[in-house]
């Protein structure tokens, strides 16, 4: 066990209406820190008041991009009792995509000890009403200050809390997307496969020509404008009359872990789940002969959200008539529900917090 030091905040924050908490609009009382110098290893892990923290206008994060970050929930079960889904599957990809990064991941005992920490600290953050949750956000930095480019000798690893209702501004109602086929999330090789903070910034100007022309997210491409990866910050599942298939994880694809829940919960319920390549062109053929029942993408923000629209070839294409399917209705309701404590967690998902 690490000593982590503990500096409680003077006025806490008057919690927000849990009916309109949106997405990332508001932070906790109090944040999780921790350092790493070579040479030194991981010191100074604290608690303090939530607030501006101090980094060398020099850091790598400012100029060289090495940020990585997960997101990861914790939920008030139905007794009132606090659980987080699936904190290891967060530590291990965090952990492979610090390596990437050439940033230094904390062990698996610190990034722990600090979420169970701080969540309790926080602990009536963590919203009532059904479909809410604490939205977590542990987050990596290179804040050596040194303008040479090779990676940062130090890393400061942060954990945010952020209560949360829905992701899209749309509820649970389907959401209309935009075929990007000028700008690139990522490529074989690069950053794809890892949260790193470059690829939210390389997607901001897409979604945001696909915002103005009325479209929630866009839907990217690989290199050659053909396979499909993600949709917006999720991955994605398309619905065919004889399968369900994803895109299989290919390098440039974030290994997504409502991706993988979905994926357990379809073959648990002998639906028959691919994870293969899938073109853009074998999606829109499909659905004009009938046989693409239902899209959605999946994600620890916005969980499931159901694929009205697909805006293809200058033609906007409808799913099952612009309508919430009943498998995203199902697997939603399974996956929200495990995470509530209506459904049993049979699967080993849950973690109480302590
Ligand atoms: C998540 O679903 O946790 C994400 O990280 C997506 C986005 C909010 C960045």
């Amino acid at each position: 066990m690490t000593n982590i030091s503990t500096t409680l905040v003077n006025s806490p924050k008057a919690l927000p209406p849990s009916d309109q908490l949106g997405f990332g609009q508001y932070f906790t009382d109090h944040m999780f820190v921790a350092k790493y110098a070579e040479g030194k290893g991981w010191y100074e892990a604290s608690i303090v008041p939530y607030g501006p923290i101090s980094v060398d206008p020099g850091a790598s994060v400012f100029h060289y991009g090495q940020a990585l970050f997960e997101g990861m929930k914790a939920f008030r079960q139905q007794d009132g009792k606090v659980v987080f889904f699936r904190p290891e599957f967060n530590y291990h990809r965090l952990a492979e995509g610090a390596e990437r990064m050439c940033l230094q991941a904390p062990p698996m005992e610190l990034f722990m000890q600090g979420l169970h920490e701080l969540t309790k600290v926080d602990e009536r953050w963590v919203p009532h009403q059904p479909n809410t949750s604490l939205y977590i956000r542990p987050t990596l930095i290179g804040t050596e200050a040194f303008l040479g480019v090779r990676p940062s000798r130090e890393t400061t690893f942060l954990i945010l809390l952020s209560p949360a209702g829905s992701y899209f501004s749309e509820g649970a109602k389907p959401v209309k997307i935009w075929t990007e086929e000028k700008y690139l999330r990522a490529a074989p090789g690069g950053l794809g496969a890892v949260k790193a903070g470059a690829n939210y910034a390389s997607s901001l100007k897409a979604a945001l020509e696909a915002k103005q022309k009325g479209y929630a997210q866009v839907l990217w491409l690989d290199v050659e404008r053909l396979g499909i990866e993600e949709v917006g910050t999720m991955n994605v599942f398309f619905v065919f009359n004889n399968e369900i298939v994803t895109p299989a994880l290919n390098g440039s694809i974030l290994s997504g872990g409502t991706r993988d829940a979905i994926i357990q919960v379809l073959k648990k319920k002998n639906l028959p789940v691919v994870e293969r390549r899938i073109t853009i062109t074998e999606v829109i053929e499909r659905l004009a002969k009938g046989e693409l029942k239902e899209a959605f993408g999946t994600g620890t923000a916005a969980v499931i959200s159901p694929i009205g629209v697909i805006h293809y070839n200058e033609k906007d294409w409808a799913i099952n008539d612009n309508e919430t399917g009943p498998l995203s209705n199902e697997l939603y309701k399974e996956i929200t529900g495990i995470q509530s404590g209506a459904i049993k967690d049979s699967m080993g998902w849950i973690t109480p917090l302590t």
